[in-house]
This record gives C-alpha cells, sequence and structure tokens, in this order.
C-alpha cells in the first residue's frame, strides 16, 4: 500500500510490532533458523525509515522474550550476538537521523555484560534526540515487567491503599513510554506471547499472515491503514464525550 493512502493527521503515535516468523521463513528455504534472524533486519530498518517518513513518535520492536532463552544454545548465543552487531553497525546512522534508542527488558545475569554495554553506548549517544523513540525489548517479558514493577512499587514501602494503575504505570521499565496504539505481529501468529501486557490494554490489533523477513513498508502502511479504519472506543461509545 502506498503512502499516499494514509491519513496523515492520524498516524499512531506509538506502534508496536512483534516481529515474529524468522525460522519458520529460513526454514522452507532451506537455511538453517538464524539466516531467517539475519534477513529480518532488512524488515526492521524497512520500518524504521517508513515509521521517520510518516512521523510516528515511538516505534518498539520485540527482539528477545524472557521464554525465547529455552530456544537452542546455538541460536540463543546467535541472537544475543547479532543484536550486538545491529547496534554497533546501526547506532551512528541512527543517531545522524535523530532516532533515540532506548531498551526495555529485563537486566539479569543471562544477559551478557558486554550487550548490556552495548545497550548502555547506544541510548547514551542518541539520548537527545527526539524525531523517533525507538524501543528495543530485549530479555522483555510482560509478566516480568509487571512483577518488577510490584517489586520497586513494595521496596518503597507505599501504603496499598496509595497504589493506583498510576503507580503500576509510573514503575514499569520506561515510564515515559506511552501505551502502544497499534501493535503488529507477523507470521501468521494470532497471539501476544508475553508483550507489553500492561501497556497494550487498549492497543489496535493487527495480524498478517507475512513472515518477518519478508514484511516491508508497504505493508506497514496496510497495518497503519487497517488501524486508521478501527474505531477505538476505551469502553466508551461512539459519538460520546
Ligand atoms: C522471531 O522469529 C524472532 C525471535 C523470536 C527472536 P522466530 O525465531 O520466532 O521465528 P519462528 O516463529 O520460529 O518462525
Ligand atoms: C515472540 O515470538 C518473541 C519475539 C518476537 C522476540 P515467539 O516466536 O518467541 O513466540 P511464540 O513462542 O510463538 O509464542
Ligand atoms: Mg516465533
Amino acid at each position: 500500500m502506498p503512502v499516499d493512502l494514509l491519513d496523515l493527521n492520524r498516524i499512531p503515535r506509538h506502534i508496536a510490532c512483534v516481529m515474529d516468523g524468522n525460522g519458520r521463513w529460513a526454514q522452507t528455504r532451506g537455511l538453517p533458523r538464524t539466516e531467517g534472524h539475519r534477513a529480518g533486519e532488512h524488515s526492521l530498518f524497512e520500518v524504521v525509515d517508513a515509521s521517520l517518513e510518516i512521523g510516528v513518535e515511538w516505534l518498539t520492536v520485540f527482539a528477545f522474550s524472557t521464554e525465547n532463552w529455552r530456544r537452542p544454545r546455538d541460536e540463543v548465543r546467535f541472537l544475543i550476538n547479532f543484536n550486538e552487531e545491529i547496534l554497533v553497525r546501526r547506532r551512528d546512522e541512527l543517531n545522524e537521523r535523530g532516532v533515540r534508542i532506548r531498551f526495555v527488558g529485563r537486566r539479569d545475569w543471562r544477559v551478557p555484560k558486554r550487550l548490556i554495554r552495548r545497550m548502555d553506548e547506544a541510548s547514551g549517544l542518541t539520548a537527545k534526540n527526539r524525531t523517533l523513540t525507538f524501543t528495543i525489548a530485549f530479555n522483555y517479558g510482560g509478566r516480568a515487567e509487571i512483577v518488577d514493577a510490584v517489586r520497586r512499587i513494595a521496596a518503597s514501602g507505599v501504603a496499598p491503599e496509595k497504589i493506583t494503575e498510576t503507580t503500576i504505570a509510573r514503575n514499569l521499565y520506561d515510564p515515559e513510554m506511552p501505551d502502544p496504539d497499534l501493535v503488529i505481529r507477523t507470521s501468521g501468529e494470532y497471539r501476544i506471547s508475553n508483550f507489553l501486557l500492561w501497556e497494550l490494554a487498549y492497543s489496535e490489533l493487527v495480524f498478517t499472515d507475512t513472515p518477518w523477513p519478508e514484511f516491508q513498508r508497504r505493508e506497514f502502511f496496510a497495518a497503519i491503514r487497517e488501524f486508521q479504519d478501527r474505531d477505538r472506543r476505551f469502553g466508551g461509545v461512539d459519538g460520546g464525550d
């Protein structure tokens, strides 16, 4: 779908993507699953480019879940190294384009120190940028995020009756991040897989059969068009105020 079919006055402020289907894409081509992850880099930057083009303010991608440690050790190692490599290879270009890089996820012992250093370098380098905030969810789980928020709240000693939805939202990994307006999941799986559980309470969900390595800008725009055709009511009624 070409960009001119979009209503540029109603671009979602925050789009989140579950980049799924890399492994199957590779396997149907007789390639190792890791080649699918490699091929997914192109789609990721198509989506970043397209977001910059139409003025999306926040883009969040699911790169590695708290459950993905269950994968074969070689695939896990590949994903860690590949994420690190992309950060180093692409950070300057993203910085020049006004992209602020951020991370959400648990920084536990399983995430190598070197990757954490690279994450801090990339977010430090781009901290002042404002054009697009590009958040990478790594070792991220929606339930883990809520548990971590509850732990912080409990440790602060706040009285239980003082805890509100705002208290929880302020203790999530990135309290500044607005809730996603649109969540896109590729590769024909109709589930959330522990992504942004708290934040997506009222997000519009778009699912596509296309595997992530084949997801291109025109399909990204089609998902946004679908979003623009939806009627968001947030529990109210049409025409109400
Ligand atoms: C998504 O693709 C990338 C990650 C989860 C890291 P998958 O690796 O899940 O690919 P499929 O779903 O097995 O095809
Ligand atoms: C979700 O995809 C996680 C990422 C895209 C990083 P999975 O492929 O891990 O999810 P399931 O296992 O199909 O639910
Ligand atoms: Mg998958």
